[in-house]
């Protein structure tokens, strides 16, 4: 295998300053594919992110018999359509599925896959290989799902689902869209209601989603229901900027002197924003406004602007999943501020593309920045304008979230820095992240 490259990142030299609109929501990208290729007819989608995530999506429905045609648009976006194999179900595919590094791909793929009597074998590279999978398998098994090897923690892992899925009522031990959607997918083709609840909110795109391809949900604040057998019809389906590609541009926005950034077109999503209060109550001068929606999801314009004086705070665990993918940039946030930033319950974290807590905590000790974890919460103790050490090289752990993370330190500071493996996960969820960036500064 080929040595992981570094790749130096150059300050800016210039306060971002404009307005930008993000590429699609990962999230809502995965969900548009796979629910249009479970539906009968030929779905409609526009404004689709293009990364490596939403590609193993994808591959995956053309491989189980959907006919794709989605293009590549002037703005970067993928638009078209996707057949889907509806009540006639997916096809055997010639060989295993492979997820590449997306865990999205991978977990809701058992749910697409639960009702249908065919044996598909789900790999994924080395990072979705090392990630748990039984939290997903646990509760499909319930509904009749069998998988080989059956108590397997880790892919690769075999399924073969069932044509008389049982409706169940599951008690989830953690808050994850992940999980909670794959098990409502299962759910549309088993006889009766099949209800999940959660010990906190997680992010609701399926329960929004689904009531567009025909397929009733009930969702309270932390319980989701769908009754079977539901067939799903054909949608139209409009994808929103990415609010946790519009992170790094804001939180930029709010460390690098001179800044101010709008990024419009962007979902608004509750379950998504947890970074922008986090923002707020760290003193950020922030701010949000609804323009609309794109289908169920609210979608605006959020902005961001250089903030002297940030300060810590803490982030209680029942927030975490609305920002869960933003704790590294968050925790880069809180390493520039006074005092002690706290994140509770980051658990999850260690479970992620890779040991996120635990490359936070080195990462930042590196730049000299006290971090440490006490249970599962994490703290950072900040040191407003700290000295990034000269020459610093800094691991993306072949994690697209840390590669971006600690690209901003040396986008927003004054001295360059390495990341390595930076070029080999960007594309994962944000190709364009240097670009946009670039952007910014013209
Ligand atoms: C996602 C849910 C979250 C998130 C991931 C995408 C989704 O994971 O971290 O990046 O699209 O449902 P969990 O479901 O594991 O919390």
């Amino acid at each position: 295998m080929a040595a992981t490259e570094s790749r130096v990142i150059n300050p800016l030299g210039r306060p971002l300053d404009g307005c930008i609109t993000v590429p699609g929501d990962k999230s809502i990208s995965h969900r548009a594919v796979l629910f249009s290729a479970m539906a009968e007819g030929t779905s409609r989608i526009m404004g689709m992110l293009d990364s490596e995530d939403v590609r193993a999506s994808i591959d995956a429905v053309q491989k189980l018999g959907a006919k794709v045609s989605l293009e590549k648009q002037p703005d970067g976006s993928l638009s078209g359509g996707i057949e889907g194999w509806g009540a006639a179900g997916p096809k055997q595919p010639d060989g295993p599925i492979y997820c590449a590094n997306s865990g999205t791909t991978a977990r809701l793929l058992m749910g697409v896959l639960a009702p249908w009597d065919i044996e598909v074998r789900i790999e994924g590279d080395a990072s979705l290989s090392r990630r748990p999978m039984r939290r997903i398998t646990a509760p499909l098994m319930m509904m009749g799902v069998d998988f080989e090897p059956a108590g397997a923690e880790t892919l690769p892992i075999t399924e073969r689902g069932c044509k008389n899925l049982k409706a169940i009522t599951y008690e989830s031990p953690m808050a994850s869209a992940q999980l909670k959607t794959a098990v409502l997918l299962a759910g549309i083709c088993a006889n009766g209601t099949t209800t999940i609840t959660e010990p906190s909110v997680s992010r609701n795109h399926t329960e929004l989603m689904l009531p567009e391809y025909g397929v009733k949900t009930t969702a309270g604040e932390l319980t989701a229901s769908v009754t079977g057998p539901s067939a799903m019809h054909s949608a139209e389906i409009r994808i929103p900027g990415d609010p946790s590609a519009a992170a790094y541009l804001l939180c930029a926005a709010c460390l690098k002197p001179g800044s101010a950034v709008q990024v419009e077109n962007v979902s608004l999503n509750t379950a998504r924003t947890g970074f922008l209060m986090t923002l707020e109550r760290m003193g950020a001068d922030v701010a949000m406004r609804t323009t609309g929606s794109a289908g169920k999801e609210p979608v605006g314009i959020i902005s961001a602007c250089y903030t002297a004086g940030l300060h810590g705070c803490e982030i209680p665990g029942y927030k975490i999943a609305s920002l869960v993918d933003e704790v590294p940039v968050l925790s880069l946030v809180a390493a520039h501020a006074r005092g002690i930033t706290v994140f509770r319950n980051v658990a999850e974290l260690r479970a992620k593309e890779s040991d996120r807590l635990q490359a936070i905590i080195e990462t930042l000790d590196q730049l000299g920045i006290d971090a440490w974890n006490e249970g599962d919460d994490l703290y950072v103790e900040g040191q407003p304008g700290f000295e990034v050490p000269d020459g610093i090289e800094l691991d993306a752990h072949g994690d697209h979230r840390l590669a971006m993370t600690w690209a901003l330190l040396g986008l927003i500071g004054d001295k360059p820095v390495k990341v390595k493996g930076f070029d080999e996960t960007v594309g994962v969820s944000y190709p364009d992240f240097l670009k946009d960036f670039e952007r910014l500064v013209k």
